[in-house]
């Protein structure tokens, strides 16, 4: 189809070929970028244009600001008498984009204006023929299938980013490009950023949609960190798929995606400057590099050797290893050589004879073509070329010296300026390698508009800056962006700051940055927090690290996440004493904590200690809903390590909070509280206590209100409620309830549809079933955890999951298979340093062994487990402990051998596990002792009677659940021996 050559909406038309608007026979003012703007919103009428689509549209290869974008549409409401709060032409929808919602017709013929600009041409390039034919052939492999990664490498401007330019420009044709760029001021902070700049700007390109479905369907973690591409609903839809995700799922999507996108179309990745990359990018790069499937992908990076290896940047043993693998390959730029340089003074100076100079200048500079550029910018900035060279005599521009390195030279070329301009560039460097001259002025504290026209002075001399539209970084407020021509003018200015002037910009800046993002600050934070440390400004500092620590937590960059906290820490000590500062530890412990936990499991002593420090500052705390989901994220830790005391100090203070709330008329921390306090209270055997708690939390509990809190704080407290109360249920003697408060809990993860819950569910689903005897129906629920565990890294769920599944295996006579699983799990459980629940699991071993008929190794686990519930006070299934014991010696004692004390000792155990249980009111672990103590009776002369009848108020005692293996083999032994007797 034709493309249109204008659009009419009544009563304007817009000329789309001679990029004109018209209103009537008038024809309107309007400048070119508010025409490009308009222009793609009127050819895309009646849908959300989001910012980052418009943005890429109108200006392909340029990074520019929603501000600037907001401030061409209030040009383009005024020249259309539109009006925002009731949009005739142009709607915005809430920090997501436009919508252009006027009636319009289009016509055909001509060309669109609205067509991403033409390229300029490309720069002359010298040399580098070798280069451009090794790309090429890359890019013909990869074209065939083969995945190509090629390192383009060399010293500060030596002609990295004029060489991929320059291939770009010679092959874009046909072929899909994805550019990235790591940015020095952020360095390693902001994790994955260059991939998602890359793939964010490929996926806004109106020919590239398919980019969307992609990502939507192979890597969900990826588009939750792109929301610009997508609607509301579709974000939070993937947002609920991806929930629990490790830093594994987040490499293996992405190399999917690229190679379901490859598969149709080719693509070339650039990824600039990686000698700042994120270390999470490296982990990218690398994978990509080493996968074995076909893909049509060549990626070109291009860092700088020297500052990789000042840096111990990952990326340096990275590359050595993908080297010596043969996956990819480094093209070490060499300097120009002296014809090289000839020439380009040749083109440069076509007036001029210039036989010593080209060879005085290949000298000076070693042909490094940053310098060659500079050095003659600057000797013609100073004239002293134009001078005619009389035939023999050295020109004065070699007359004049040359600096001996690039930086001398720079500083030079600073030293020319007027200081005006240079103050202004001055603060240009603390912003950054682009920037808006509104912060550069906020920086040095002056009216935006002069500050403005020094940097277009500059930039229109060619002179350190390139102009780069306009900004609107307040409404009404209008600016210019510029971006420094090379990083190295940058790099230069920077340094030459006194310390104390670079942290009083700093601080300027950050502060301006703040007020400018808005409530998008959070989105900005790896930036801000780097302002305000510079700026010696701890406490704002702080605060965005741990916003910049929770962006990469959320994005499982661990390594990077970690690494903000840390340096928030640090900056802590700087920070007076107060209520405000320990709130703000306990959260960035609490962080750090995660981010261990994630990477090195519960029992790291680095976990241990962040958890400590975190308790200690919660203790004497009062504080918000924060506060209280800190502590409950602390309860979960030390539950989970078996620390029952201080969980239940912790649930107290978290009831504490929630009752105060409560009191105030918000109701919804109730729920979170009454579920973990009943918690420890099962685990040690209050069994009422425990019953209470969990009622109570699912009576306050709306689904609707607090469904969040799982994908939040991976944890729904009726979930969590139910489960555990099924599990206390069953012990206290009502196996059916149990079982239909397990299917309640099933059915609310399957309302969540959140992964940790599903799985969590399905694990207490088999808890419930071991302890009904159900075997296979225990298998098939742990085994449905299995798959979910895998693809979200939960270990936990995944070895509790094992322990079941082994039970279940053995109680179906597959014993060694059985035996062995449950040891592999809870050797897992030991490794991630899980203490909760060993009793129970230590148990299911000894009955696993049982079945095995290989008592000794029984009473070995059950040993263990008594000494685990003597040493945490986990005594809930203490009982069962005891039963089991008698079992396993009877079982060693019809082996012969000192039989009559060994059934002495069995008996004694059997007794004590009544006792127990009694104590407890475990109904369920007294019937499965009577149960022992009457099978056993016949082996001790004249009790039989006697154990029968207690058997019979056992079962009596029961009004439900007479299908369960237990109630049916009581009441079998029952009905098989004479009543009468008794
Ligand atoms: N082969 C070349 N032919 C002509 N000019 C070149 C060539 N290579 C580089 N230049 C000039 O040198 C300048 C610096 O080069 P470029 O920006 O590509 O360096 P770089 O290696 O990417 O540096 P950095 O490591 O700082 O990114 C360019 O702006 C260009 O003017
Ligand atoms: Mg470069």
């Amino acid at each position: 189809m034709q493309p249109a050559s204008f659009v009419e909406f009544a009563p304007f038309r817009l000329d789309l070929v001679n990029q004109e608007l018209w209103r009537g026979a008038d024809r309107l003012p309007i400048r070119g970028k508010p025409f490009a703007v308009l222009a793609y919103l009127a050819t895309h009428p009646a849908r959300l244009v989001p910012h980052e689509e418009l943005v890429r549209a109108v200006w392909p290869d340029t990074h520019v600001g929603e501000g600037l974008l907001r401030g061409y549409v209030r040009e383009l409401r005024t020249l259309l008498g539109d009006d925002a709060a009731a949009p005739r032409f142009i709607e915005t929808v809430a920090r997501r984009g436009y919508r252009f919602v006027a009636e319009t017709r289009a016509g055909v013929g001509g060309t669109s204006a609205c067509a991403p600009p033409v390229e300029g041409p490309p720069p002359d390039l010298l040399g580098r023929d070798a280069e451009m034919e090794a790309l090429a052939r890359r890019l013909a492999a990869a074209k065939a299938g083969t995945r190509q990664l090629v390192l383009v490498t060399g010293e500060a401007g030596i002609g990295k980013t004029t060489l991929v330019d320059a291939f770009l420009a010679a092959h874009a044709r046909g072929l899909r490009i994805a550019r990235g760029q790591c940015v020095e001021h952020f360095g390693p902070g902001e994790a994955y950023l260059p991939l998602l700049e890359a793939v964010g700007r490929l996926g806004c390109l109106p020919e590239c949609r398919d980019v969307v479905a992609i990502l939507t369907r192979h890597a969900p973690t990826w588009l939750v960190e792109l929301p610009a591409l997508v609607g509301d609903a579709d974000l939070e839809a993937a947002r609920r798929r991806v929930h629990g995700t490790t830093r594994d799922r987040m490499l293996r999507e992405f190399a999917e995606a690229i190679e379901v996108l490859t598969a149709a179309h080719p693509l070339l990745l650039v990824l600039e400057d990686l000698q700042w990359s994120d270390h999470a990018t490296c982990d990218v790069l690398s994978a990509l590099a080493r996968r074995r499937g076909p893909a049509r992908l060549l990626v070109i990076g291009t860092y700088r050797p020297a500052d990789l290896a000042a840096a111990g940047h990952p990326l340096a043993a990275i590359v050595r290893d993908l080297r010596a693998r043969g996956q990819c390959e480094e093209l070490a730029l060499p300097p120009l050589g002296a014809e090289d340089v000839a020439a380009y003074l040749a083109a440069r100076l076509p007036e001029k004879p210039l036989a010593d100079l080209g060879r005085a200048v290949h000298e000076a500079t070693e042909g490094n073509p940053l310098f060659v550029v500079n050095l003659v910018d600057y000797w013609m900035s100073r004239g002293l070329l134009s001078e005619p060279t009389p035939g023999g005599a050295r020109p004065a521009a070699l007359e004049a010296g040359v600096p001996d390195t690039l930086r001398q030279l720079i500083e030079r070329q600073l030293d020319r300026l007027d200081p005006d301009a240079r103050r202004a560039l001055d603060a240009a460097s603390v912003v950054g390698s682009e920037f808006s001259s509104a912060a550069v002025a906020a920086a040095l504290e002056e009216a935006v508009e002069p500050v403005d026209e020094r940097c277009e002075a500059l930039a229109e001399r060619g002179l350190f800056l390139r102009a780069r539209g306009l900004d609107a970084p307040a409404p009404g407020a209008v600016a210019g962006r510029y971006e420094f021509l090379h990083a190295l003018y940058r790099q230069v200015l920077y340094r030459r700051l006194s310390a104390t002037r670079r942290a009083r910009l700093h601080q300027r800046v950050g502060l301006w940055l703040e007020r400018a993002y808005g409530e998008l600050a959070h989105e900005h934070a790896a930036e801000l927090a780097l302002h305000f440390e510079e700026g010696c400004d701890p406490p704002r500092a702080v605060q965005h690290l741990y916003a910049a620590a929770r962006n990469a937590m959320r994005r499982h960059a661990y390594h990077e996440a970690t690494a903000s906290v840390e340096r928030a820490l640090a900056l802590l000590g700087k920070v007076g004493d107060g209520p405000e500062r320990r709130e703000r530890e306990l959260a960035l412990r609490m962080a750090l904590g995660t981010c261990l936990l994630t990477t090195r499991g519960y029992a790291a002593p680095d976990v241990q200690r962040a958890y400590a420090r975190a308790h200690e500052l919660s203790r004497h705390m009062d504080g918000g809903p924060e506060l209280a989901f800190a502590l409950a994220g602390l309860f979960r830790f030390f539950f989970v390590r078996a620390e029952f005391k201080l969980a239940s100090e912790l649930a107290e203070q978290v009831v504490r909070i929630a009752d105060a709330f409560a009191a105030a008329g918000e109701r919804s921390l109730l729920p979170v509280a009454h579920s973990i306090c009943g918690l420890p209270l099962l685990a040690t055997a209050d069994l009422a206590g425990a019953r209470a708690c969990f009622e109570r939390a699912l009576a306050v509990y709306d689904f609707e209100e607090h469904r969040g809190l799982a994908l939040l704080h991976g944890d729904d407290p009726a979930l969590t409620a139910l489960a555990f109360h099924a599990v206390g249920l069953w012990i206290a003697g009502y196996p059916a309830r149990a079982l239909a408060r397990i299917r309640e809990a099933q059915a609310l993860a399957e309302r969540l549809a959140v992964p940790y819950s599903l799985a969590f569910a399905q694990v207490f689903a088999a808890w419930i079933h071991v302890r009904r005897g159900e075997a296979a129906r225990a298998e098939a629920c742990a085994d449905a955890v299995a798959p979910l565990a895998a693809e979200h890294g939960f270990h936990f769920l995944l070895a509790e999951a094992g322990v079941f599944r082994g039970w279940a295996l053995a109680a179906q006579g597959r014993v060694e298979a059985g035996i062995a699983q449950i040891r592999e799990a809870l050797a897992a459980h030991r490794a991630g340093g899980v203490v909760m629940g060993r009793p129970s699991h230590l148990a299911l071993l000894a009955e696993a062994c049982l079945f095995a008929r290989e008592p000794e190794e029984g009473l070995a686990a059950l040993q263990e487990a008594l000494e685990a519930a003597a040493g945490t006070g986990e005594r809930s299934y203490e009982a069962e402990l005891h039963r089991l014991k008698g079992e396993l010696l009877y079982q060693l004692a019809e082996r012969g051998g000192r039989r009559s004390a060994l059934e002495v000792e069995a008996r004694a155990c059997l007794e004590q596990a009544l006792g127990v249980a009694r104590r407890q009111g475990a109904r369920s672990l007294e019937l499965r002792a009577a149960l022992g103590l009457a099978r056993h009776a016949g082996a001790t002369r004249g009790e039989a009677p006697a154990a029968r009848r207690l058997l019979r108020d056992v079962v009596a005692s029961f009004d439900e659940g007479f299908d369960t293996a237990d109630l049916v083999a009581a009441r079998a032994l029952l009905d098989a021996a004479p009543s009468q007797s008794e």
